[in-house]
């Protein structure tokens, strides 16, 4: 029996030295200042925002966050966050993606400024990260080498990553290369996806199908971080087979409950770094 992984809990004690952070940041008159760009009206991306929003709120970060119809156009869009750019009160700048269709993604990404892209999805963070320089990491790989590290060493561990998604399949195995793990990537065009993944001692499962990873495909012992959010009869679930593979893992994290709760801490904290760099 696995021990399951209680990403609230890791989570919320993680919040306990942010908030410690952001009392001190207030005391120097410095308070941290998010800001979040929500467009059209998905359903999900409403709920991770409300998320986003609590946590900042709990942790003493002033955040905000800017509705928009999904007629909004990519030139309003990109002026908003030139405004934000300059705007010497803002630590934190979040686009919440997907984008409506009409306006080009990474343009937006790369129009924030490097210094406040909390996301760490600009390419130039994207580029620091895999040199290994300090920088503004993805808030989820992060959240999930945090999670991991509460278990294990992860130097010389065989990470297998299921995924090669630029939030968090590729950049998760960048980080746990930067932690001298030996990766391998798998996804679609993976020929035998459960002979790979038998060979994980850390398996990292982030696609987004239901049922994926079945207990035949992990190995005795492995830790298994299951980044799915997928809804199956109006219920959450992982890509992993829980039930099953909890009997076979040494830990495992639950969804909802595991991963989900680091990322929007990892956020916070990286509205925090900004902040404390004045
Ligand atoms: N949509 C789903 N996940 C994310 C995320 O981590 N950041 C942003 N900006 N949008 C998302």
């Amino acid at each position: 029996m696995a021990v399951v992984i209680d990403g609230k809990q890791v989570a919320a004690s993680y919040r306990e030295t942010l908030k410690e952070r952001v009392t001190a940041l207030r005391a120097r008159n410095i308070v941290p200042k998010l800001k979040v760009v929500l467009i059209g009206d998905d359903p999900a991306s409403h709920s991770y925002v409300r998320g986003k929003e609590r946590a900042a709120q709990e942790i003493g970060i002033d955040s905000q966050v800017l509705r928009f119809d999904e007629t909004i156009s990519e030139k309003e869009l990109l002026d908003l966050i030139d405004l934000m750019n300059e705007d010497e009160e803002v630590h934190g700048i979040l686009v919440q993606l997907p984008l409506p269709k009409h306006i080009d993604e990474s343009r937006v990404i790369m129009r924030i400024s490097p210094e406040k892209d909390v996301d760490g999805f600009h390419p130039e963070n994207v580029g620091k990260m895999m040199l290994g320089l300090d920088t503004l990491l993805p808030c989820t790989p992060h959240g999930i080498l945090h999670l991991a590290k509460t278990q294990t060493e992860i130097a010389g561990k065989h990470v297998v990553v299921v995924g090669r998604s630029q939030i968090v399949g590729k950049p998760v195995g960048m980080l746990f290369l930067n932690e001298s793990a030996t990766v391998t990537y798998c996804h679609s065009k993976t020929k035998d996806l459960g002979e790979m993944t038998r060979q994980a001692d850390i398996l990292i499962v982030a696609v987004g199908r239901a049922g994926l990873v079945t207990a035949d495909m992990v190995k005795p012992g492995a830790l298994v971080i299951d980044v799915g959010v997928n809804r199956v009869e109006g219920r959450l679930v992982g890509d992993v087979d829980y039930e099953a593979v909890k009997e076979k893992a040494s830990a495992i994290t639950p969804v909802p409950g595991g991963v989900g709760p680091m990322t929007i801490t990892m956020l916070m904290h990286n509205t925090v770094e900004v902040a404390s760099r004045g």
